[in-house]
């Protein structure tokens, strides 16, 4: 069944058509049997993705997760689109080879952009000022890093193999970044910079807050590290479309795309298939087959920002944001509530208890909710119909499963452009702003759940009726095109429609 898929297919592009955090990680690993060439082309150290090696669980933020494969001889690949903090990459391959994973077919692009101390130092500083307008930013210096290139005081990973040049380059781009960040509290600049994934402190200095000849000695030693792997990967790629099966991993969601998600509260990468071709030095028109990712039939988010089938609304989003929630806390707190629970806090609670919602690092709580049409039919706007349905086992003891098919205004009058959207209006593909989502009422359409375990199911016609019934809804209501369904974290556990 794979093979139908993959019939004349020679580059294939996984993305995300919700917040991220879909799964990705399972298919990227199961198609990367086939790929020869495994690439990532957007976001940096802000996204985890989980993958096995050896029964042992392998977590990487930075080296794309097909990186288990490269003693088969895959070739993993960071993009020029990538944000690239050095440290993370030594980090992550010193922790590789400690593990037995090989990395000798590594490529990293030599135009990615390059994560320096002082954006990390601005991404942390923006976010504790902004009060109740963060973002819910990841803290790793991802859009200061994107931002610095329109500002044109961007540097790349070539620079770090320049001696002679990144000095001057490195002074510029400090002194910058100082000149603003002198207007910020300083001593919490100190503390941020105290911090280990900056290095303890080595990086700071009290008159010019960054100790340039530190930062540049450090970062040539990371240079002369990864100089070996450091290329022109669009070069590569284009020499490799049509000749060798190319995988290409998203990052985060379309919902989080600069772009197109649900603005301000995005990253600040454009996540979407779009960028995700730009970003390994590729067009759009290059994909043969473009997949995205929703969960069956929930979805999570991470951060700050408009989710309004989220369960539980303010009191879920005040417990997953306010810093003081993780798994054990949650446990030993609300233990552990049936996924029917008549109050919608608990129940999403139990939904991120079933689905495993935790961040792989921090163990995050995400925010939960139930699937929503009206967002996934704006996604559907500027990407083809194509779908893997993911982690449709977690939904097994719902006795209830809500789709929310339309929302109702309840905000303030919004002019967008020249139509007028008031309060009582019905509205059916999202508008992805924030003013107006933050005002959407979901309305539901309830199903009856399963309630039976979906193991041993290889086809669609063996899913129990009451799954094929909210599959078809959803057909029906967006013109998906479904096309592997996923009922468990095993390679097994996946249907080919
Ligand atoms: P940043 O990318 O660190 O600037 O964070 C911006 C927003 O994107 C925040 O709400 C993050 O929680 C969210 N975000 C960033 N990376 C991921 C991811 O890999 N999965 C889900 N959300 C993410």
């Amino acid at each position: 069944m794979k093979k139908k898929l993959l019939n004349g297919v020679k580059t294939l592009a996984i993305t995300c058509r919700q917040f991220g955090d879909t799964g990705k990680g399972k298919f990227v690993d199961l198609f990367s049997e086939w790929a020869d060439i495994i690439a990532r082309g957007l976001g940096g150290d802000n996204c985890g993705h989980t993958s096995w090696y050896n029964g042992q669980e392998l977590v990487t933020h930075l080296i794309p997760s097909g990186i288990r494969d490269d003693k088969n001889g895959k070739i993993n690949l960071i993009g020029s689109g990538v944000v690239f903090n050095p440290k993370t990459a030594i980090d992550e391959l010193l922790e590789l080879a400690a593990k037995g994973i090989s990395y000798d077919h590594l490529l990293i692009a030599l135009n990615a952009k390059l994560i320096t101390p002082a954006d990390i130092v601005m991404d942390r500083i923006k976010e504790a000022a902004a009060g109740s307008g963060k973002i819910g930013s990841t803290g790793k210096g991802i859009g200061p890093t994107y931002a610095d290139v329109p500002d044109r005081q961007g540097l790349i990973v070539n620079d770090l193999i320049n001696s002679n040049f990144f000095f001057a380059k490195l002074k510029r781009h400090l002194e910058n970044k100082a000149r603003v960040l002198r207007n910020f509290d300083q001593e919490l600049i100190k503390q941020i910079l105290d911090h280990q994934s900056l290095s303890s402190g080595i990086y700071y200095n009290p008159q010019t807050i960054f100790d340039t000849e530190a930062i540049y000695e450090q970062y040539l030693i990371y240079g002369r590290e990864l100089q070996p792997m450091i290329t022109d990967t669009d070069d590569f790629m284009r020499q490799s479309l049509g000749k060798k099966n190319i995988l290409l991993e998203g990052a985060q969601g379309d919902l989080l795309s600069v772009k197109h998600g649900t603005y301000p509260f995005v990253t600040s990468s454009d996540c979407t298939v779009a960028g995700l071709s730009e970003g390994v030095g590729l067009q759009k028109s290059d994909i043969d087959l473009s997949l995205g990712i929703i969960k069956g039939f929930y979805m999570s988010r991470v951060g700050c920002g408009p989710f309004p089938s989220e369960l539980g609304r303010d009191e879920s989003d005040k417990w997953c944001n306010g810093g003081q929630g993780n798994r054990q806390r949650e446990l030993e707190l609300y233990g552990q509530p049936p996924l029917n629970d008549p109050n919608e806090f608990l129940q999403g609670i139990a939904l991120r208890q079933a689905g495993n919602e935790y961040g792989a690092t921090t163990g995050r709580p995400r925010r939960v909710g139930w699937l929503d049409l009206p967002l996934l039919r704006y996604v559907l706007r500027f990407n083809s119909p194509d779908i893997i349905l993911t982690k449709l086992d977690v939904l097994n003891d719902a006795e209830i499963i809500r789709i929310c098919y339309q929302y109702e205004y309840c905000g303030p009058d919004f002019w967008l452009g020249n139509k007028r959207i008031k309060k009582g209006d019905e509205i059916n593909e999202a508008i992805p702003y924030a003013e107006v989502l933050q005002h959407c009422r979901p309305l539901y359409s309830e199903f009856p759940g399963w309630q039976r375990s979906l193991a041993g199911c290889h086809s669609l016609e063996q899913l129990p009726p009451e799954l094929k019934m909210i599959l078809q809804f959803v057909v029906d209501q967006t013109g998906i095109n479904p096309r592997i369904i996923s009922i468990g974290a095993d390679r097994d556990e996946t249907i080919f429609v």
